[in-house]
């Protein structure tokens, strides 16, 4: 299996660099990606894949479930390494339908540690119960879930000081959330994004 693995990777990068001779050397001195995608672990959403984004374009963080924790050290600091350092652009929170990490924050079944982890995505089923009570099935009940949850981690990512600070000194920094169908591989806008009011200076919720 790892031997594939490493014959795959050799045929990439022979056609890589057939295709531009340049594109390694190019690459191993500078990145500076416009993105930063904070996404779930999911191995069917992969962000450069389905954002159709070379290497060198997107700084990623993935989760299980993509659940922002407010201190969470390993988000934070490549939160600010994006923000501070490779100065991107656009912070895309990024959920998906058909999540797995949703479905067991739905379940009543003990997940050992991922139940700690999913805790946030109780907490916003028992909030917006009523909300979701509305939908058809159990599945779009737990899509809509997803949704919010991106919603959720938006609104928390601006929270951070990090943020605060960029926005604070002028930066132009949106943050957007997403939403990933695994059925026909479309990234839809959730229409929350969050971004620097140029009127006001202060970081505004804008459709
Ligand atoms: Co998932």
């Amino acid at each position: 299996m790892l031997n594939d693995l490493l014959k795959r990777n050799l045929d990439w990068s022979r056609r890589r660099h057939a295709e531009e001779p340049d594109y390694f050397a190019r690459l191993a001195t500078q990145q500076s990606p416009e993105f930063f995608w904070i996404g779930c672990s999911d191995s069917r959403v992969p962000a450069n894949v389905v954002a159709g984004l070379d290497p060198g374009e997107v700084f990623v963080h993935r989760n299980v479930a993509n659940v922002i924790h407010s201190s969470d050290m390993n988000l934070l600091s490549a939160l600010e390494f994006a923000v501070d350092a490779l100065q991107i652009r656009e912070v895309i929170v990024c959920g998906h339908h058909g999540c797995g990490g949703v479905k067991a924050a739905t379940e009543d079944l003990p997940h050992g540690l991922a139940d700690h982890w999913l805790e946030p995505i109780r907490r916003l089923a028992r909030q917006y119960a009523i909300d979701l009570a509305q939908a058809r099935d159990a599945e779009a009940r737990r899509d809509k879930l997803a949704e919010l949850n991106v919603i959720e981690g938006v609104r928390r990512i601006a929270e951070t000081p990090i943020m605060q600070r960029a926005w604070a000194r002028g930066a132009r920094i949106a943050v957007h959330g997403l939403i990933y169908g695994l059925k026909d591989g479309l990234l839809r806008d959730l229409g929350c994004s969050i971004r620097l009011d140029d009127a006001t200076m202060e970081a505004v919720q804008c459709r």
